[in-house]
């Protein structure tokens, strides 16, 4: 047994939580569009085509805002192939991904898609093969209300209000040699500027997000974000990070420390964009778009990434979670949760399939990946302000994180209704934890609504179309509620989540 401490105060805020952190992503990769939210002929398709086992699904994982249509593929792709009369669009080879794209899935169908779930969408230009003319155009396309050539076409697709996407990427991992039309940072920040240029021309109320570095561990990884930013800093309002979990060494314990990893590289990129401000003696904070993450290690051979002979949405980077996955992916919600003054977006990377919480059959069923728990939790419960937490917690030491303490935990506290939500990972591995909480001033006549855990005696436990409730959350009977304190005891290698709500405050 291991004790740990935990306490919070009302006037020790964080920020406010902005609930675009509970984002996801769909690209145009694998099945992640078609087959998987995109099926017209699956029995449960409605007359869009659109999966209704799927959409029931992406309800209940609760995205507040969906990156689309990529990722790699968003570097070769041309947005007017995927608009208008679907028996017009051509197929075209997608050199991302080695597939052939049949543009059936496009832009009013996603946002139709996004609309009748009450998600944002989040759009990304093409900087690889194209650039700010396009960019322009697209943005006049879905924005603006009407008049104009473009504009008047959406009318004429059958959509006469105006889309209005708010969020936009600048570009796809522009520093990686694998994207279509890589660039070097300087030639990146000028595009992403002219580009940035343009499009607030055609709607001045749109936010832009500038490419950071492809993963923490690139060559340039710091010096990218300088030099763009130092080119496109006035134009944008974000910079993204992107980084996938990896279990190296098949070993818990060190893989539990990339959660540690993520908090550091966001605090080094608010510290170089910070920098940049300093540079151009301006108050201005670039905020922190985190639009891919997640785990991503075993289905990342050649074979998981490419098939032979062109298919149409082939099966790539299936990844099947398992029980220590859902805890990393639990982590990295604490740590955003915790990071709120800065990171403001961050999409799960993806939705469906490829690499996502939801998994499906062609024609067949959809279930619940491990990691859809964390993630549903955090969406459905985070709502209001982060508070500061003071840990006390024993940690360990691991090569990828010199101290890792075994508590790891977020507390957001929604003032409206006087609910409290505590995120805690207890991370030891055999050890159950004991820990205490203060909730201080936080209102003492509290009862207790929820306390949940997921946790399985297995880490490599997952979720399968035979067996898919192998990992699914429980109750956690050992919480006790005493006034402003807390106490619980989290089983060893545990994500919890204790929602509490306080009758009065004073
Ligand atoms: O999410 C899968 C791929 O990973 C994305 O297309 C790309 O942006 C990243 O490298």
């Amino acid at each position: 047994m291991i004790t740990s401490r935990l306490v919070v105060d009302r006037d020790f805020v964080v920020a406010d939580l902005d609930r675009r952190v509970f984002g996801t992503f769909v690209e145009h990769m694998g099945r992640c569009v078609y087959t998987g939210i995109y099926e017209p002929d699956h029995p449960d398709a409605d007359e869009r085509g659109y999966r209704k086992d799927v959409m029931a699904l992406t309800r209940e994982l609760g995205p507040t805002i969906v990156r689309y249509p990529g990722g790699n593929f968003l570097s070769g792709y041309n947005w007017e192939d995927g608009v208008g009369p679907k028996a017009q669009r051509p197929k075209r080879l997608d050199l991302a991904w080695y597939s052939v794209e049949t543009n059936q899935f496009g832009t009013n169908e996603f946002i139709d898609w996004c609309r009748e779930l009450d998600i944002e969408p989040m759009y990304g230009v093409n900087l690889g093969t194209r650039g700010p003319d396009e960019a322009r155009h697209f943005v006049e396309y879905c924005n603006h209300p009407g008049g104009t050539a473009l504009s008047d076409l959406r009318h004429e697709h059958g959509y006469a209000k105006p889309h209005d996407i708010k969020f936009w990427c600048l570009g796809n991992e522009m520093d990686g040699p694998w994207q279509i039309g890589r660039k070097t940072a300087d030639e990146y920040g000028r595009v992403a500027l002219e580009t940035a240029k343009l499009m607030r021309a055609v709607d001045p109320t749109i936010q832009l997000a500038a490419c950071g570095s492809s993963t923490h561990d690139m060559a340039t990884y710091g010096a990218w974000e300088d030099r763009v930013l130092e080119h496109c800093f006035d134009q944008v309002d974000f910079i993204s990070l992107h980084t996938y979990f990896e279990n190296r060494h098949d070993s818990t314990a060190e893989f539990f420390g990339n959660i540690d990893v993520m908090d550091l590289f966001i605090k080094e990129i608010a510290a170089v964009a910070d920098s940049v401000a300093a540079r151009k003696h301006s108050s201005k904070r670039i905020m922190l778009s985190f639009d891919e993450w997640n785990v991503w290690y075993k289905a990342r051979t050649i074979n998981d990434l490419r098939k032979p002979g062109w298919p149409s949405a082939p099966r790539l980077i299936e990844e099947v979670y398992n029980a220590e996955d859902a805890l990393v992916v639990g982590g990295a919600l604490i740590t955003m949760m915790n990071n709120a003054d800065r990171v403001k977006t961050a999409c799960l990377a993806q939705l469906v399939n490829v690499i996502g919480p939801i998994m499906t059959e062609p024609g067949g069923a959809a279930w619940r990946q491990t990691i859809f728990y964390p993630f549903s939790q955090a969406s459905k419960f985070g709502h209001g302000r982060v508070l500061k937490t003071v840990i006390e917690s024993p940690a360990y030491e691991a090569e990828t994180f010199p101290e890792i303490a075994y508590l790891c935990a977020a507390v957001v506290d929604d003032r409206a209704s006087g609910t409290t939500t505590i995120f805690a990972l207890n991370r030891h591995l055999t050890d159950e934890m004991d820990l205490s909480i203060e909730l201080r001033g936080l209102g003492v006549e509290r009862t207790l609504d929820h306390a949940l855990e997921l946790h399985h005696p297995n880490m490599k436990a997952v979720n399968t179309r035979e067996a898919p409730l192998t990992v699914v959350p429980t109750t956690n009977e050992n919480v006790l509620v005493d006034g402003e304190k807390l106490t619980a005891r989290l089983k060893p290698g545990s994500w919890n989540v204790i929602v509490t709500t306080a009758a009065k405050r004073g």
